[in-house]
Parts: C-alpha cells; structure tokens; sequence
C-alpha cells in the first residue's frame, strides 16, 4: 500500500513512517519543512534501511500536490501537515486558519482529482475544549478555546461533509491527546524551534541544562497534587494506531473518529518525578499562575479504539520519559 504522508517530516510524522515500513507499507512524504528539517530523512533511513521519497511541498499548493499525486498515485493518505503552536495561533490566527484549512481542502480536493478515497486525519483532543466528564468518550461535545483548536474542529467538519457527499469516501479522524516521547534509536523525536510549548520538552530541556528551571502552570487545580492532569502517549504506540486505522479501512466506506491517548492521566508533579527518575538529574520549578486556556483535567476514553482498531498504548510512562530522555540528551543544540 503506498501512503501519501502529508507533514511526514514532523514529530508524530517520522514515527509513523517507521512504522508503516515496519508494516510493509511504502510511505511517500510531502512535507514543505516549516517545522522540520530535510536531515530527518537520513535518520529515517538509518532506522529502517529504505530510503524513503520525500517532495518538499506546500499541502495548500494544489497544482505541486497535484504534480506529487500524479507521479506517485497514491492509494492512501494521511495527513498531518499543519501548524500546532496554541499560542501562537493566537497571534498569528490568520495563517493558522490559512495554513491548516487550506492544507485540508487541497488535500481532499487532489484525493478526489486522482480517485484516491481513504484518508486518515490527525486531529487533537483540543477539540473537546473545556470537557464536562472525563475519560472523554468521542461523542463528548465539541468546541475550542484557540485558533489552533478551531482549525481542528473545522477541519473535522469539512471532512464530515466531504464523506457525507460521497458515499465512497473512506475517513478516519484521530483525535491525539499528548503525545510525548521518541522512537528509542534516540534518532527520531520531537525538535521544536525555539522555546517548547509543552510539557515534556520543556522538561527534557531543564534536566539537560538548557533552560534553568520549569515554570509549572497553576497548583490550585482540583486534583491530587494541584497540578493538571493529562493523558501521555508515547509517540510510537500514537504511530502504531494509524497503521491499524489504514488496515480497518480497507474494503469499507464511511467516517469513523477515535481517541488515542493512554485513557489515564498524570499530573504535571507526577511527569517531573517520573522524568526524574528516568534521567536521573533534578528537574528545578517553580510554581507560576495558570496558564491561559488550561484545563484542569482531560483524559481519554480509548474503549472505542480498543473495540474498532484492536489497537491500545502500550508502553509505560516510564518509557515515555526514558526515550525523551534519550532523544534530548542526544540533540542538545
Ligand atoms: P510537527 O510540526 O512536528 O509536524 C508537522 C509537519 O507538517 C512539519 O514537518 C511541517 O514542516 C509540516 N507542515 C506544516 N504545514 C505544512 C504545509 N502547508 N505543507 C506541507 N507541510 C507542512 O507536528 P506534529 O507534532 O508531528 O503534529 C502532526 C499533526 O498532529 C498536526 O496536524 C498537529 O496539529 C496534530 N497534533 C499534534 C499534537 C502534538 O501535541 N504534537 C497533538 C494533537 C494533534
Ligand atoms: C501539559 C500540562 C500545562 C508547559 C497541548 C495543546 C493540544 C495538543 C497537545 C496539539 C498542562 C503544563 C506545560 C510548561 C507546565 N496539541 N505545563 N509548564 O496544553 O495539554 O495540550 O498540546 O493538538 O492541542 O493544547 O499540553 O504539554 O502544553 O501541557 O506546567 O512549561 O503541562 O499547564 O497542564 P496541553 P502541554
């Protein structure tokens, strides 16, 4: 099966592609490095031995994307391109709707020039806002707090609509919660530019001594320790669970949705210890106000993956912390 990865450059992207070759599958990647780095694809092929093609593309490019379909036909595709900073999707909201929705329509509109049905969309937990219960099971009520959120709740919509018009579409959309972690080569992880946004890296990057201590974002939230809770997910099983997404398409038509997240949650303090424990450094805090936008809690219900996909995380926080902890300490820059 040869599979279209749109943003197959990126974090969540380089996993999947190592494990749609563990799989067989021949991942092709468009990918236009406004977040990554051509060097990845020498470590892709470090890892697996195959020299993966990759087209430097904008997804919202659509005569370029065309010229890719063309050439490659492919049978499938996933799409991750996008941008993901919540903050500064709030400066910048304008070239985040841009960006992420006309990467969407381009993206569907080449799949329907070259006859290609099955799509698989990364989408994020954003998309649930402010939950009213926890685990979250996918019917929870959608809405956002950020641009960054709302061009995931509208990029869903216009797939909705998109298989709604033709019965032979075949879409999944994967609502990822915090994906963490890093391929255990220590070759492949998450490389944000300039100050991380999220948890992990900005704790990967204190015990490695490039940033002097964690601010952590409220400790007056009603859980154990005060701190926010969150489902982590390591990267890998969040890679695995599309390869499982494109085997459950095959031979059906329709949308389906799911989560993917560990369906538990740990709180801010909890990740600090755990990350100490895995790296052996101190990680140095202080506790700040809250962050704007957080929410106290959020952790997934992953029954439905479980049932539909066959696919659930498996590997501990203690190998999230180990991998990102690998990673880190071999990319300091
Ligand atoms: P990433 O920034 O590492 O990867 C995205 C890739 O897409 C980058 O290589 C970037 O260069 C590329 N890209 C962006 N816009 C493009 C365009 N118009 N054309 C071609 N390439 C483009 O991000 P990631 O963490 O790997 O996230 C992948 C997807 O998953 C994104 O859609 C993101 O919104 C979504 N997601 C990520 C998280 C997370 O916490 N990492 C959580 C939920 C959902
Ligand atoms: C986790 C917890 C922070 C940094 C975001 C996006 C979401 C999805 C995943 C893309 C929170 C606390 C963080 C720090 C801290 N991305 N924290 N100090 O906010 O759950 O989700 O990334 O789709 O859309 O919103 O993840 O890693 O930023 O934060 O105390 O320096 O860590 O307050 O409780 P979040 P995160």
């Amino acid at each position: 099966m040869k599979v279209l990865v749109t943003g197959g450059a990126g974090y969540i992207g380089t996993h999947t592609v190592i494990e749609l070759l563990a799989a067989g599958m021949e991942p092709v990647i468009v990918d236009n490095f406004s977040n990554s780095h051509p060097d990845v694809l020498d470590r892709l092929e470090q890892i697996s031995g195959t020299k993966v093609r990759c087209y430097d593309v904008d997804a919202c490019d659509s005569r370029a994307l065309g010229d890719v379909f063309e050439k490659e036909r492919p049978d499938t595709v996933i799409h991750f391109a996008g941008l993901k900073a919540v903050g500064e999707s709030v400066e910048q909201p304008l070239a985040y709707y841009r960006n992420n929705l006309l990467a969407v329509i381009t993206v569907a509109e080449s799949m329907s020039k070259y006859g290609v049905r099955n799509l698989v969309f990364s989408s994020s937990a954003t998309v649930y806002g402010d939950p009213d219960q926890v685990p979250i099971p996918e019917d929870a009520p959608l809405s956002a707090t950020n641009p960054y959120g709302w061009t995931k709740f509208m990029g869903e919509q216009i797939l909705r609509d998109v298989a709604l018009a033709d019965s032979k579409r075949r879409i999944t959309i994967l609502r990822y919660f915090n994906p963490v972690g890093a391929h255990e080569s220590g070759l492949i992880g998450e490389d944000p530019l300039g100050p991380p946004n999220n948890l992990m890296p900005m704790i990967a990057q204190v015990a490695t001594g490039q940033r002097e201590r964690l601010n952590v974002y409220g400790n007056d939230y009603p859980t154990q320790d005060g701190t926010a809770v969150r489902d982590y997910i390591h990267v890998v099983d969040l890679a695995k669970a599309h390869v499982r997404a494109l085997e459950h398409q095959i031979g059906t038509s329709g949308i389906d949705t799911y989560n993917l997240g560990a369906g538990k949650g740990y709180s801010v303090l909890e990740m600090v210890a755990a990350f100490e424990k895995a790296s052996g450094k101190t990680i140095g805090y202080k506790i700040v106000d809250r962050r704007a936008g957080d929410v106290a809690v959020c952790f997934a219900d992953t029954s439905l993956a479980a049932r539909e996909l066959g696919w659930e995380a498996m590997k501990t926080l203690a190998d999230m912390c180990a991998d990102a902890w690998r990673w880190q300490s071999r990319n300091i820059k």
